[in-house]
This record gives C-alpha cells, sequence and structure tokens, in this order.
C-alpha cells in the first residue's frame, strides 16, 4: 500500500490553474526518506514503492488517496503509466488532495466530482470512484472514498452489500475512522468535526466543514465498520504518521507518507 504520495508534477497545460496549485506545488518536490534519511522526491518514492510491489509479487497494490497534491494532467498521465507498466493490480480511491485546487469556487463534494470525471478516471479502470472492490484469492478488498470526510447514502448502501457478502474483508480508506481520544486527523465519523473545529479552511482555500458535524450517513457507516465482524483491517493515510488502533476490535493501521518513502506490506495469512 502507498499512501499520500503527493505527486506534484505539472508542465504548461497547468498554467491555467497554476493560482489553484501553487502552495502545494511546493509542498512535496523534495522529501527526506524516511528510512534512509536520504534526499527523495514523490517520484522516486513511488516508484521504489511499485518496485517493491513487483519483487514481492504483491497479489494488489492499494492506493488509499493523495497520490497526487493536485489533479494536473501531468500528474495523473505519469501515475498512469508507471501503473500500467508495472503489470500490478492496484485499487485506487481519492484522497482530499486529488482532487482539490486551492481556492477554487464549488464545494468539496462537486469539485470531487468534477476533477475525478475530468482529470483522476484513468485511475480507476472503469471501476465506481466512489467505491469499489476487488476479490483475490478468498479475500474482499473494498476501497471507499471519505476524502470529503464524509460518505454519501449510496456508498452506504454499497458498503453494506459488500461487506455483509461476509468474505473476509479489508478495508482501505483515505481519512483515518475516528477512534478513541485521536486528533480531527482521525476525521471521518469524529464526533468533535465540523465547522466549529476547522482550522484549516483558509489556508487551504476551501468551504468550512459541515456547520452541523457529520452527516447521519457518516456516522451510521463509522458504526457499520465497527460492528463487522468479517473485517479484518481497515488500512488509511492522510495523517502523514504511522499508528494502530483498534476499533471496536478492529485493527486501523495508518501508513506513513509515500512522499517520504513510507509503505506498508500487508500479509493476510489464513488461520491454521
Ligand atoms: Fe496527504
Amino acid at each position: 500500500m502507498l499512501s499520500d504520495t503527493h505527486l506534484g508534477l505539472q508542465d504548461a497545460r497547468e498554467e491555467p490553474f497554476a493560482q489553484y496549485s501553487k502552495r502545494m506545488a511546493g509542498a512535496y518536490v523534495k522529501t527526506r526518506h524516511a528510512k534512509s534519511g536520504g534526499q527523495t522526491s514523490p517520484q522516486e518514492s513511488f516508484i521504489e514503492g511499485i518496485a517493491i510491489a513487483q519483487k514481492n509479487k504483491a497479489d494488489l497494490l492499494a492506493l488509499p488517496g493523495d497520490l497526487f497534491s493536485f489533479p494536473s494532467e501531468a500528474n495523473v498521465e505519469w501515475a498512469a503509466q508507471k501503473l500500467q507498466e508495472s503489470g500490478l493490480t492496484w485499487l485506487y480511491t481519492a484522497g482530499n488532495h486529488d482532487w482539490h485546487y486551492e481556492g477554487m469556487e464549488g464545494t468539496s463534494q462537486a469539485l470531487r466530482e468534477t476533477w475525478i470525471q475530468k482529470r483522476l478516471l484513468p485511475l480507476y479502470q472503469g471501476s465506481n470512484p466512489l467505491i469499489s472492490f476487488r476479490d483475490i484469492n478468498g479475500l474482499r478488498i473494498i476501497a471507499v472514498d471519505n476524502s470529503t470526510y464524509e460518505i454519501l447514502p449510496d456508498q452506504l448502501d454499497e458498503f453494506r452489500r459488500l461487506i455483509r457478502a461476509g468474505l473476509p474483508t479489508l478495508l482501505f480508506i483515505h481519512i483515518p475512522l475516528y477512534a478513541l481520544g485521536r486528533p480531527l486527523g482521525f476525521g471521518c465519523g469524529h464526533p468533535e468535526w465540523g465547522a466549529k473545529s476547522d482550522k484549516n479552511f483558509t489556508i487551504e482555500r476551501r468551504p468550512k466543514w459541515r456547520e452541523a458535524g457529520h452527516t447521519q450517513t457518516t456516522m451510521d457507516f463509522h458504526r457499520e465498520v465497527l460492528a463487522s465482524s468479517n473485517l479484518l483491517a481497515v488500512f488509511a493515510g492522510h495523517t502523514h504518521s504511522p499508528s494502530l488502533d483498534l476499533l471496536n476490535g478492529i485493527p486501523q493501521v495508518v501508513s506513513d507518507d509515500n512522499a517520504s518513502g513510507g509503505r506498508l506490506d500487508i500479509e493476510v495469512l489464513p488461520f491454521s
């Protein structure tokens, strides 16, 4: 799994969008590798991650969001080409930066829809961008887009259908689910999430989080995940800091960011 690569590639086609991508374009140009301490970059880290997945003959490469710092054509073309050339099976879902042009007019939900359709589509390979799955070796792997921090009714319905099939399941999301005592980075289903606690809307130049806090659907999704007895684990990114929580006994693992070389090697073993 590679999360939060934060590719920031741009070319002449991006010029009309520079006013919206300027801050994030400068955010992860050169990074320090979390393991080696040496200088690296999002591109190098992504290529390294793909090479490790190939070497390990990974059944799936999970990409749960913030692959990009903004949805430039150069970003999407580069990543889609690397993935296609890799021969790996991959499962991508968006993070809050993948579709976000800072300062662009529109709600998060509308901007997500627009930039998925205009730019990100090749990464989904025909799957539903908001919730998709793969069944591999008896294991169900579900990716749910919670990059607006919220879950839509259709996503909840489809999640229920997929999880209630009863297969052992892994869930990939971008924003970690709220876990007791965790800050707002664990913002999907967090009881304090909402306009009053939103500190970053100015710097990220976006509408404030919802006045009334999470929708009932988002809270129901959180409850549904925690009540899923066949869910083996939840994997997320977003915080750029590795962590492990137990959600009603289900492990939620947050990966270090791939921008600085982070990755998760996930091995699922049968009971014997
Ligand atoms: Fe990120």
